[in-house]
């Protein structure tokens, strides 16, 4: 990999509150692949503008991957990534999905640690700050057809971010859309792909209007069963100690978040379950005080408890629009392994050590 000098770096400046993806660091990782060469001229360059044909498939057909992981700064100065592996192997499952070429997850890893390892200074050490990384992969052809490409830039970049919504971790309003959907059975929601969110921001702005921050998707075939909520999987709990979460059920993403809650909550003293949830009976648990607590999981905000849902014009409030005793319990324990102020027995972390 070839490392390019900096000409007049930024000073490295962490704000006390970053934001969620507003600053960027000095550098970017970039490679190519053509079908002759396979993954080639690896390099960590400055980070800027990208050179891109008008006609490149990436903006006409969106041919377009990418993941979100963080690094996480440990107690002792030194960095963790979290389940890095799962991540990987999530990139090539969406990389398949729209016909793209694999990508070896140990070099991947490897390049991810290099550039990591060059910007540890913009490692937030402010409390519930952290290193966003986003590795992405576009197909760079220029061609108007309509088929797979042949020509990709793998690029990654980083940035220093706050807790991702501006409250902090303070319960959210999410409202149930039974107009529109994200993804539907046999489509492309299990992959990170740019697709799957186009269609969402529309509406979410139209949920804001009408106060909610967040919105709840449901089956698109039924418009019956939950989801997901915005860039999160759902979660809920059934009288204080039972967690259930939809059944992924093609159209759902993976979230690692997820599976790592699904892991951790019976070492936490609580059932877990993957079901199919009916929105009304849903709703009407809410409402009979059977559910007790909802929160969204996801690699942004860990943990977001939910405060109330909205639903055809009626509101849903869920533990006095107060964050639960499991959100905290689940909140406190993920972010504990992540930053290393806990052991990690699930071999979770992988340690990126700095100077
Ligand atoms: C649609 C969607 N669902 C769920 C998640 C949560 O996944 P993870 O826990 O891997 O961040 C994300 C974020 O990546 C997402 O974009």
């Amino acid at each position: 990999m070839i490392i390019d000098p900096l000409e007049n770096p930024r000073a490295v400046a962490v704000p006390e509150n970053p934001g969620f993806g507003l600053i960027y660091t000095n550098r970017m990782f970039t490679q190519h692949f053509t079908p002759e060469c396979g993954w080639h001229d690896a390099r960590i360059q400055a980070f800027g503008p990208l050179p891109l044909h008008p006609v490149a498939q990436v903006l006409h057909i969106g041919l377009d991957i990418f993941e979100g992981t963080k690094a996480y700064r440990r107690p002792d100065g030194h960095l963790n990534l979290f389940r890095i592996d799962r991540n990987m192997a999530r990139l090539n499952r969406s990389a398949s999905r729209l016909g793209m070429p694999q990508i070896d997850p140990d070099t991947h890893i490897g390049q991810i640690e290099a550039l990591v390892r060059l910007e540890h200074e913009w490692v937030p050490r402010l409390p519930g700050c952290s290193l966003y990384i986003r590795p992405v992969i576009i197909s760079t052809e220029e061609t108007l057809e309509v088929r797979v490409g042949r020509k990709f830039l793998h690029y990654i970049f980083l940035s220093p971010v706050g807790p991702y919504f501006p409250m902090g971790f303070n319960p959210v309003s999410v409202y149930i859309s039974h107009e529109y959907v994200r993804a539907v059975r046999g489509g492309t929601g299990e992959a990170k792909t740019t697709a799957n969110y186009a269609g969402t921001v529309h509406v979410a702005e139209q949920v804001r209007h009408l106060g909610y921050e967040q919105v709840l998707w449901l089956d698109a075939i039924e418009r019956r069963y939950v989801e997901e909520v915005g860039a999160m999987n759902i979660m809920f709990v059934r009288d204080g100690k039972h967690i259930i979460t939809p059944t992924l059920s093609g159209s759902i993403l993976h979230g690692i978040t997820r599976e790592s809650v699904l892991q951790l909550g019976p070492d936490l003293g609580y059932t877990v379950s993957e079901e199919k949830i009916d929105v009304d009976e849903m709703l009407d648990d809410i409402e009979k005080g059977r559910i007790t607590e909802a929160f969204g999981v996801g690699t942004a905000a860990v943990v977001a408890p939910v405060g109330k849902f909205g639903y055809k014009g009626k509101e849903y409030r869920i533990n006095d629009e107060q964050t639960g005793p499991v959100a905290q319990h689940l909140f406190t324990t993920l972010t504990d392994i992540q930053f290393g102020r806990a052991p990690d027995p699930y071999g979770w972390v992988r340690q990126i050590k700095v100077d």
